[in-house]
């Protein structure tokens, strides 16, 4: 007999959230929590706090009824367990395991059966089936098909940490992207406490929400007012320092631009160094600022940075960048009670940014009382007087 395909009416089952992982950023993120069989790909860079993050939701996940396996192949049983203890995460029903065969591990998770399993890391794996030695490309690939047939097979929801290096290259773990159904990307300065969470592929929801987290001595917090975060360390009164009302994920968020440009010797060696921002942001908004504001830089270093450790990808951030640059280069301080939102156009138009009402709400809430917006804007919430600018030239008189 034929297949029978199935109507697209009833194709869509929804698909059953089955643990919250007591975590709100993680949960936001994930849009609720973990799937049952699903594979969840947890990458970052080492010492970012994959391990701790894990830990945490096991244990949250345990508290709740549900039982969990941790399989380390970098630490001991005993370090994971003085981590936990540490984290008070050292639960009834979590177990851990260290060990990298990957068939071994199969024969003890068909014995164990935990709702979760995590393995930690990826690239510690190994399996007799891959010729090649542990932690090469095709090891790594082997050993997630396995993980992922199982979580499959068995409805065990299953989150494998990889390691990504500074250049991106996941050593592996890049390569694994198609397998699994998510892959989280936990960034964020190993330097600062803030960390963010973001899904970079989502089979059960969107991939727009940002995790904002802390690490604290008793590991991860979620971190529900940001902005307030990020401007307590402001100090006001300095040059080159401009808030911008940004959208990560669909939150609204203020962030600092900071820049510092200064005038050097040896033109030849000029430096240029966006942190946290596009370098090609920084390159048009510095060649605009030439062109349409008479304000050269071909004898200046110029550093261009986001407050935080977080990553601005947003074209609304050019008007702060470019505020920040004009102030720094010409020593000037920009108020401390103005924000500024708008993108920056080759002709040095300011263009509109969505969801300007949400972000206005935001520096409202926060106290500010101006804001330089695009033309053309509708009126913002009380108490926040809004300057419409229409080009470059006319945005920079207020710094
Ligand atoms: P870890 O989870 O081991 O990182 P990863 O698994 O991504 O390599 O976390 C590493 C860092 O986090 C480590 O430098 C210490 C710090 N940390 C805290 O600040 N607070 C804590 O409660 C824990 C557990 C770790
Ligand atoms: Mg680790």
């Amino acid at each position: 007999m034929p297949a029978v395909p199935v109507s697209l009416q009833h194709a869509a089952q929804d698909p059953t959230v089955l643990l919250a992982t007591g975590l709100p950023e993680l949960d936001r993120v994930l849009g609720g929590g973990l799937v049952r069989g699903s594979v969840t790909l947890l990458g970052g860079e080492p010492g970012i706090g994959k391990s701790t993050i894990v830990l945490q939701l096991c244990a949250s996940i345990a508290r709740a009824g549900g039982s969990c396996l941790i399989v380390t192949g970098e630490e001991s049983v005993d370090q994971v367990g003085r981590r936990a203890a540490r984290l008070g995460a050292n639960v009834e029903g979590v177990m851990v395991h260290a060990d990298s065969d990957v068939e071994s591990i199969l024969a003890v998770l068909d014995h164990v059966r935990p709702k979760l399993v995590v393995i930690d890391s990826i690239q510690t794996m190994s399996t007799a089936s891959a010729g090649s030695a542990a932690g090469t490309v095709g090891q790594v690939r082997e050993c997630a098909q396995a993980f992922t047939a199982y979580a499959k097979q068995h409805g065990v929801a299953s989150i494998l940490v990889g390691h990504v290096t500074k250049e991106g290259s996941l050593a592996g773990p890049r390569v694994l992207e198609h397998l699994v159904d998510t892959v989280l990307e936990f960034e964020g300065d190993r330097h600062h406490s803030l960390r963010f969470l973001r899904a970079v592929k989502h089979r059960f929801g969107s991939t727009d929400e940002v995790g904002v987290l802390e690490m604290t001595e008793t590991g991860l917090s979620s971190v529900a007012d940001a902005s307030q975060l990020f401007l307590d360390d402001r100090r006001s009164g300095v040059s080159g320092s401009v808030i911008a009302p940004l959208i990560q994920g669909r939150r609204p968020m203020l962030v600092e631009i900071q820049s510092l440009v200064n005038a050097v010797q040896q033109p030849a060696q000029l430096r240029r160094l966006a942190q946290g921002l596009d370098s090609n942001r920084l390159a048009v908004v510095l060649a605009v600022l030439t062109k349409y504001c008479g304000l050269p830089f071909n004898s200046h270093d110029v550093y261009a940075s986001v407050v935080g450790g977080i990553r601005v990808d947003e074209p609304g951030a050019d008007l702060a960048l470019a505020l920040a640059l004009f102030s720094s280069r010409k020593g000037t301080v920009i108020s401390s009670d103005l924000v500024a939102v708008g993108e920056v156009g080759l002709g040095g138009e300011v263009r509109k940014v969505s969801h300007l009402s949400r972000r206005l709400n935001e520096v409202a809430r926060l106290g500010f009382r101006r804001a330089l917006v695009p033309k053309g804007s509708p009126s913002g919430p009380e108490g926040l007087k809004l300057i419409p600018v229409s080009t470059i030239s006319e945005a920079v008189s207020y710094s």
